[in-house]
């Protein structure tokens, strides 16, 4: 019998009243960077709001490009300014919108995998989780403890054997 390995994952689901004043700032700055994003191929428009560990707050939106593959995530826009700029500031949160969502239960604004694999590995690198708020233009509000909860299995640098 193979043996299962088993890792669980879950999200907390919040109604936007229940959040903090911090939480609904970082989301409404989130919303704010989502009208500017460039989106002009698909019409999804997605921010992202970091806070660092020194209190300041970092955007990024996404940025398509004719050249469809050339173009970036909000997210990745985000962490990879964050990091340029901040190198050994700590992140302590993300809020992440999609601007044409409706975010319920059944309708989660997920990040996509190549932003999980980015943020995740700058997760790993800090000593505190990164807590993720995922929301859509409506709708309810999901939680993530961490990325690791949204990322289980992930590939590391410990697989390269360095
Ligand atoms: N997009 C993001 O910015 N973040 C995500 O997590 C999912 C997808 C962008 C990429 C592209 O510009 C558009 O949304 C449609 O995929």
């Amino acid at each position: 019998m193979a043996k299962e390995i088993k890792r669980e994952v879950s999200l907390l689901l919040y109604t936007t009243s229940e959040l903090t004043t911090q939480v609904k700032d970082l989301i409404s700055q989130a919303k704010e960077a989502a009208q500017k994003a460039r989106a002009p191929y698909s019409g999804f428009q997605v921010g992202a709001a970091l806070l660092l560990s020194d209190g300041s707050i970092v955007l990024g939106n996404n940025q398509e490009n004719a050249a469809y593959p050339a173009g970036l995530c909000a997210e990745r826009v985000a962490f990879f300014s964050a990091k340029a700029n901040k190198p050994e500031a700590i992140i302590l949160k993300v809020a992440i919108v999609a601007l044409k969502m409706n975010a319920n239960e059944h309708n989660i604004p997920a990040p996509c995998g190549s932003c999980r694999q980015v943020m995740s590995e700058y997760e790993s690198e800090q000593p505190e989780p990164i807590e993720v708020y995922l929301t859509g233009g409506t709708g309810d509000v999901l939680m993530s403890s961490s990325i690791e909860n949204l990322l289980p299995f992930k590939f590391s640098s410990d697989q390269l054997g360095n």
